[in-house]
């Protein structure tokens, strides 16, 4: 009887796994679904177990074994097959080694899986992804997750953590520096275009990772923007901004795992949270990968106060369909006990470890455990040339030049009398920005490298940012007071035909773990660049940063503003190309500038409110000390070039099928690349609906003198939205829509959905 069970499973879940498959994915091979049910009829209810238990790398696995305490109760789980899945272990001798304890000492030789975040690079490090974001450029964003994956998987790496697909408008989060930014159409692109990058088209290549899409859900929107924070929001702003990206991840890119969060939904710690991962992730949208907990996230079930002890969040946890633990231990220490006394049972286990032997079985682990472990390969393309290339081109294309009075950029090739002034333009690890464990310190081209290849200069430091320890698990101490290097940096600037400041953030003042309750240019810099601007006022400010910063006074009197990010390995190079017009800024910005950080949270899409103001009294929405739109919006990039919009037309005929074109001329001399953005506004819905939503947007080369006209179509999918039950609503009524170089500039029309 149990045999034709098994067959019969099989042949449903093999039904059930191609019905709800994704067209354009690349079929599995048929045999996997009828594996894994072979070997699921196999396995003891603890080996079970033990592929939903995750450990972080532990020792030094080239030497001695640990011989006691957690460590050596973690060596034997391994041997024993307790532990399915290892994360951050780096590196093909490491990988191979745990890999073996798993496989020739366990009884069914279940191969681990080795996660990792690999988040904007492995070893040659992409800019952070806010800034990748700030490019629009969704193949150069797919060609950069791509070169990451093959450098990870070239070190034995299967699976990275990434991409952190959060929406956010908070600029005092630290983990701002890791995702899209603020709008859910612009990040749901960039997800999709992530993970296919990670993914490939084949899993089982030795090029490709599973990747992760993370963390679900609404980790973006802590509150104050303080790390860890609770989150409090209503279903609409879930469905409509803070889960679109998760849904495509699944349905679009078919992605192979989603890690949750550690902050609660409703009430509920999305850990342990049926609602978002039962019902919507695997019920309404059929995601058949697994879904990894955050580090530690299930025992924290009870510290939020949802659990009396670590078995309960256990017992939560795996009900509520989160299916393996990431450094809990509360799975491989209660859940065969919670299932013999009925309180989890085994069906959702059984779901769980087919969950996650099918993705190893997908990325060929069972063909061959140790195939991602070859050195030749790892000695190949660690740092490749065409890495290098590749990230460079990513680089360049997502600075955004914020400010240019006076045309006074690009400087000309012969430009003389250079002064610069700033920590962080020798600075070779800023650059590189926080996540980038797998690389290695001080790699990045500083940008006084990369000036090196096109002019001389002077350069004084003026100032120390951090004097304390700079790595990732400790705190950084900002020089706040030492000013002594002032004077040198001042005679330098007196002297100097020009002045190119490089000020900004340490690299480790963003990234996790890192909110702030400030967003101004840190420590004594903006002293520094007030000192320079006395002696000498023809200045580039070159800003170094891992979220927006509040710079009104430099907005005001600096005449050059470049937002250069951290921009990684290739830094310098890409600073410089910019500076001196080798490549035409291009970059728009994903997420918001705020005037002050009393404006956090700010974003362009916001809903109108009942008193929009302006009114000749006092009494509409706005602060009394401070403007209300941010200093530079969502959108908002300039180029060398100048870009004219015209003849917007709206094509309204065909109402499955609404065209919009414009007419965008290069009316400069510099051929140049502009980001044509389409928003809609819908103007009277059953819910509010905000005053603008990016619906499209096209990055187009223009050369100079020449012009191209753009076209956009807007179906259901563009012009619906979730109602507060998530259901997708499209209805008739007017419809406002800009085209135009940012959020807040462009050519208007309407038309009427009948
Ligand atoms: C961290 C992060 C998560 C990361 C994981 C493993 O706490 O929240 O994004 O992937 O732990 O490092």
């Amino acid at each position: 009887m149990n045999q034709i069970k098994i067959i019969l499973y099989a042949l449903l879940s093999t039904f059930l796994f191609q019905s709800c498959r994704p067209e354009h994915t690349v079929q599995p091979d048929d045999g996997i679904a009828q594996k894994v049910e072979a070997l699921l009829s196999r396995m003891t209810l603890e080996e079970k177990v033990g592929q939903m238990n995750q450990y972080s790398s532990f020792y030094d696995v080239t030497g001695p074994a640990p011989s006691d305490g957690k460590l050596k109760l973690k060596y034997e789980h391994l041997k024993k097959g307790l532990v399915g899945s290892m994360l951050n272990v780096n590196g093909v001798k490491e990988v191979r080694e745990f890999q073996k304890l798993a496989v020739e000492n366990s009884r069914l030789g279940i191969p681990l899986i080795f996660g990792f975040d690999v988040i904007h690079g492995h070893k040659t490090l992409a800019p952070i992804p806010l800034a990748e974001a700030a490019s629009w450029d969704l193949e150069a964003i797919r060609r950069s997750a791509e070169v990451a994956a093959t450098e990870a998987a070239a070190m034995g790496i299967n699976w990275t953590f990434a991409p952190m697909i959060d929406i956010t408008r908070d600029a005092r989060w630290g983990r701002v520096m890791e995702g899209s930014g603020e709008d859910p159409y612009l990040g749901t692109q960039i997800g999709v275009a992530r993970v296919n990058g990670f993914q490939g088209n084949d899993l089982s290549s030795v090029h490709t990772l599973a990747a992760c899409a993370k963390h679900l859900a609404g980790y973006g929107f802590s509150e104050a923007g303080k790390e860890y924070n609770t989150v409090d929001m209503s279903t609409s702003t879930l469905f409509n901004v803070v889960l679109p990206p998760f849904k495509a991840a699944v349905e679009e890119a078919n992605v192979k795992t989603v890690m949750n969060a550690f902050n609660i939904m409703n009430g509920v710690p999305s850990t342990g949270n049926a609602f978002l991962q039962r019902d919507i992730l695997k019920g309404r949208w059929g995601f058949d990968g697994f879904v990894i907990s955050d580090w530690g996230s299930i025992k924290e079930i009870e510290s939020h106060g949802m659990a009396a002890n670590l078995k309960e969040t256990a017992m939560i946890a795996a009900n509520a369909g989160s299916d393996m633990d990431m450094e809990s231990y509360a799975y491989v220490t209660h859940l065969a006990d919670l299932v013999e006394e009925g309180l989890v049972s085994e069906d959702k286990i059984d779901e769980a470890v087919r969950r996650i032997l099918t993705v190893k079985y997908e990325l060929g682990l069972f063909d061959d455990p140790y195939k991602y472990c070859n050195e030749e390969r790892e000695k190949e393309l660690l740092y490749h040339p065409d890495h290098l290339e590749a990230v460079l081109d990513m680089a360049r294309k997502s600075i955004v030049l914020l400010k240019n009075e006076g045309d006074l950029l690009p400087l000309k090739r012969d430009q003389k009398g250079i002064a610069v002034i700033g920590t962080l333009a020798s600075d070779k690890n800023s650059p590189l920005g926080n996540w980038r464990l797998g690389s290695d310190n001080n790699t990045a081209v500083s940008v006084l490298e990369g000036l090196d290849t096109y002019c001389t200069y002077t350069y004084a430091k003026g100032a120390d940012l951090s004097t304390g320890i700079e790595v990732f698990n400790q705190d950084l101490t900002i020089n706040t007071s030492d000013k002594s290097g002032f004077k040198e940096a001042v005679t330098l600037a007196k002297n100097a035909e020009i002045v190119i400041m490089v000020l900004g953030e340490h690299g480790m003042m963003s990234g996790e773990a890192r909110s702030r309750t400030q967003i101004d240019i840190p420590g004594v810099q903006q002293d520094l660049l007030e000192a320079v601007y006395e002696v000498n006022k023809n200045i580039v400010l070159v800003l170094m940063n891992g979220r927006p910063l509040a710079i009104p006074w430099a907005a005001e009197h600096i005449p050059a503003i470049v937002e250069a990010w951290q921009l990684g390995t290739q830094s310098g190079h890409a600073v410089a190309d910019i500076l001196f017009g080798r490549y035409n800024p291009s970059g728009k910005l994903p997420m918001s500038f705020p005037r002050s950080v009393g404006q956090c949270p700010i974003y362009y899409n916001y809903f109108r409110t009942g008193r929009p103001g302006p009114r000749n009294e006092v009494f509409f929405s706005r602060y009394i000390d401070e403007d209300r739109t941010p200093l530079y919006p969502f959108g908002y990039g300039l180029s060398y070039s100048k870009f004219d919009y015209s003849n917007l037309v709206i094509d309204d005929s065909d109402q499955k099928r609404i065209k919009v074109a414009v007419q965008v001329s290069n009316v400069s001399d510099t051929d140049g690349e502009e980001v044509v953005q389409l928003y809609i506004n819908d103007k009277a819905a059953s819910i509010v609906r905000p005053v603008k939503e990016l619906k499209g947007f096209e990055k187009i080369a223009l050369k100079a003198k020449t012009s191209q006209t753009v076209t956009f179509e807007l179906t259901d999918k563009e012009l619906g939205f979730y109602d507060p039950n998530g259901d997708y609503k499209v209805e008739s009524g007017m419809f406002d829509v800009m085209v135009g170089t940012s959020s807040t500039d462009g050519l208007t029309g309407s038309f009427q959905l009948k």
